[in-house]
């Protein structure tokens, strides 16, 4: 479904968008092909929906790659999936001087293979002043893993004395999260017919709006994006009051 929404008025949109990228494995089994194929028609579709959410002026995208779970996975796939990520970090490491999009990612990236660790530092690095769409990956990442690292890292300050346990807010919490400095996601958008949050930002979703739609990750693309948006704009938010 085409929508009315105005590609260039960055006003109409939420700030922060994240994606749980689901139904690869499925698109591909329809289609008789290897769940290989899926990824990569996944990765294609990101691909292209970035850039796309870059054109329209979103701020902030995060995206669900690779799961603390999704090593279970057999190890033929998950190197197909680490294969993939290489091939899709090295790209915007090519196109970084063509473009405006700046890279993040969230996630334990010390359980990665160096090369990737490497590349990850590179590509933020070269693309941290960047003034398009932050475009935020998920990768090696579990909420509840990270808020674990996070309770580390603070505990570690309250053991050198640099913050007192009483002093602990909600504030002070947040800025020992992977997420430390973008905006907590107003909408998140699972696709593939599932209505789960998979371990997925448990922290920053708090008052985020869902939105569930039954289209195979590899076959969403930015009209559907703007459907969801479409449908977000709709919803009543009270954030707790009446
Ligand atoms: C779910 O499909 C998707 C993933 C496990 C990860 C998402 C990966 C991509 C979109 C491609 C690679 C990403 C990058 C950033 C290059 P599934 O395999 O769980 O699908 P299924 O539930 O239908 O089996």
């Amino acid at each position: 479904m085409k929508n009315n929404l105005n590609h260039n008025n960055s006003q109409n949109l939420p700030k922060h968008i994240a994606i749980i990228m689901d139904g690869n494995g499925r698109w591909a089994k329809k289609k008789f092909l290897p769940r290989t194929a899926g990824h990569k028609a996944g990765a294609n579709a990101l691909k292209n929906l970035v850039t796309e959410c870059d054109k329209i002026g979103l701020k902030h995208l995060t995206v669900y790659a690779f799961s603390t779970e999704n090593w279970k996975r057999p190890e033929e796939e998950v190197n197909d999936l680490m294969n993939l990520l290489r091939e899709y970090l090295q790209n915007f490491v090519n196109e970084a001087d063509r473009n405006n999009i700046k890279v993040n990612v969230i996630g334990d990236i010390s359980k990665l293979d160096i090369d990737l660790q490497n590349k990850i530092l590179e590509l933020t690095e070269l693309t941290k002043n960047k003034t398009g769409l932050n475009l935020i990956i998920a990768l090696n990442y579990g909420a509840r893993d990270e808020i674990i690292r996070a309770v580390k890292k603070i505990s570690n300050e309250v053991l050198e004395g640099k913050i007192k346990a009483n002093d602990i807010s909600e504030d002070t919490f947040e800025k020992f999260l992977d997420t430390y400095n973008i905006p907590d996601p107003e909408l998140l958008i699972r696709t593939s017919g599932e209505q789960r949050l998979s371990n997925f930002l448990n922290w920053q979703i708090a008052y985020t709006e869902f939105y569930f739609t039954d289209k195979l990750w590899p076959d969403f693309n930015i009209d559907d994006l703007l459907e969801a948006v479409e449908i977000f704009k709709t919803r009543n938010r009270r954030f707790g009051e009446i």
